[in-house]
């Protein structure tokens, strides 16, 4: 039997009280709604149909091809929200799963058993439903004494007996397609909030004498809506952990996994070991045997294997494998640390190549620079790269020697095997094997001392 997906994601959040559009907010660096419909695709549906309204134009771009879309003008409920999808899938045969784009946890395998669960009673719907500690907010599973589901009941309509009950609507439904549509169309909006609801769809097809059920998942923590911040938070929470918990049995350490953050979409190679306090964001790769010390910060960046990351910042930006970085060092976008390279302490680096086995110890800025391979930077180097206006390249050959306390005041470029004696200023190029010295002579005055008006006070020998 063919699979649809329907993901309702066309409200604004009110309670979310932001500038952004609800499903858009992030859980772990992925937006609610890309979860939802990751793992609504998981089950292998023929289409996927993304409900959107408010920020359309938003959510379609994080979803690009992933989902085909309906508008839905106002957002009158859920159920008008599904309607929405009429065009679409209304004549089709099979069976609908419908979801909310701002239940982010939920996993493909529930999902999977959701449909087997449906197709086995041989329902014309079937709720997926969990037990909630605090069922405040959500919509509740009224039953009979036998236990057969006969309506949902919402936060806003209950009656003080009704709202007890603790059983809730995840928000996640499987439906006979056809039987869906048609009986959308008899949803009204006679209600506490004015709006039609798709909760009401059970009840009206189980009048029309059809097979209504509910499947109870064991655990709720999947089943958390996100309508406001706390539970935002709460969801993140959920997701970390998750995510972390994958990345150990893939055999990567974590010294405290409560405290590192890791975006959903960050992959890690096995053997490396991440402290607590470590955030790791965007489209990072990281490789095997890596020790990455707590205060780290890694975004959208490639680190390679066996590197070393000690409390330091690095965004967009590569390290190749056998190289170290920190403490308390950065890499600003498009630092390229070829292998074996070492970058030491209180170092920045931007939009700069640093060769092979190259070292930059300590207390530096490499800006807009090329440098080749085995050199040695000197403590306090600087690159000066801008005149207030634009910016300038600094090329180093290989094997160059840069003292410490040099400014290499671009565009300049330093040959192979050059020598920039330690405090030189460099302004000129400087040739292959060459020594490049620029430094105000030293003079030195015998006895100075006691002219000098701190002395003047004191018998010194
Ligand atoms: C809904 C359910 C409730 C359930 C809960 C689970 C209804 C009437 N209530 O309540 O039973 O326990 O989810 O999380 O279905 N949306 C639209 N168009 C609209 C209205 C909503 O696309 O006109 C979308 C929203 O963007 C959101 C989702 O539907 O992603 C759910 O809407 P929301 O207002 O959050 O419903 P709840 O009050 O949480
Ligand atoms: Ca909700």
């Amino acid at each position: 039997m063919e699979k649809y997906v329907v993901v309702l994601a066309a409200g604004k959040g009110t309670r979310m009280k932001s500038k952004l559009y609800k499903v858009l907010h992030k859980v772990c660096g992925k937006t609610m709604v890309e979860h939802v419909v990751d793992a609504a695709r998981g089950v292998n549906p023929a289409e996927v149909v993304t409900i959107v309204g408010t920020g359309a134009e938003d959510v379609k771009k994080v979803l690009a091809d992933k989902s085909k879309f309906a508008f839905q003008e106002k957002q009158l409920g859920t159920g008008d929200a599904v309607m929405t999808a009429r065009e679409e899938l209304g004549d089709k045969d099979g069976a609908t799963l419908v979801v909310t784009g701002d239940t982010p946890l939920f996993t493909t395998a529930t999902f999977d058993e959701l449909f087997k669960y449906h197709a086995e009673k041989g329902n014309a719907a079937t709720v997926l439903t969990a037990e909630a500690p605090n069922p405040f907010g959500y919509g509740r599973i009224i039953r009979d004494d036998q236990g057969n589901v006969l309506r949902i009941v919402e936060q806003k309509d209950g009656k003080p007996e009704e709202l007890k009950v603790k059983e809730i609507n995840t928000g996640v439904f499987c439906f006979d397609n056809k039987k869906l549509f048609e009986a959308l169309k008899h949803v009204n909006n006679d209600n506490a909030q004015s709006e039609y609801y798709l909760t009401d769809v059970l009840e009206i097809l189980r009048n029309a004498g059809e097979r209504v059920g509910a499947y109870k998942m064991p655990d709720f923590s999947e089943s958390l809506g996100v309508n406001d911040r706390i539970a935002l938070a709460q969801a993140t929470k959920t997701m970390q952990r998750r995510i972390n918990e994958q990345h150990m049995r893939d055999g990567v350490s974590f010294v405290d996994p409560d405290t590192a953050y890791i975006d959903a979409d960050v992959k890690i190679g096995n053997d490396t070991v991440i402290e607590g306090n470590v955030v790791i964001k965007g489209n990072t790769e990281i490789g095997s045997d890596c020790y990455i010390t707590n205060g780290s910060r890694i975004v959208d960046s490639k680190i390679g294997n066996n590197v070393t990351i000690t409390s330091s910042t690095i965004e967009e930006s590569e390290m190749d494998d056998n190289t170290d970085i920190g403490p308390n060092s950065h890499l600003r976008p498009k630092a390229i640390i070829r292998k074996g390279a070492h970058i030491g302490n209180f170092v920045e680096v931007k939009k700069a190549e640093i060769g092979e086995n190259t070292k930059v110890g300590h207390l530096t800025y490499v800006g807009d620079a090329t440098l080749g391979k085995d050199i040695n930077i000197g403590c306090g180097t600087i690159f000066s790269n801008y005149d207030g206006v634009k910016k300038f390249h600094t090329n180093v050959g290989d094997h160059a020697f840069i003292g410490a306390g040099s400014t290499l005041i671009a565009p300049i470029n330093v040959a192979d095997h050059a020598f920039i004696a330690a405090d030189t200023t460099v302004t000129k190029d400087v040739n292959k094997y060459d020594m490049a010295i620029g430094r105000g002579r030293q003079v030195n005055k015998p006895d100075y001392w006691h002219k000098l008006p701190l002395s003047q006070d004191k018998d010194w020998d």
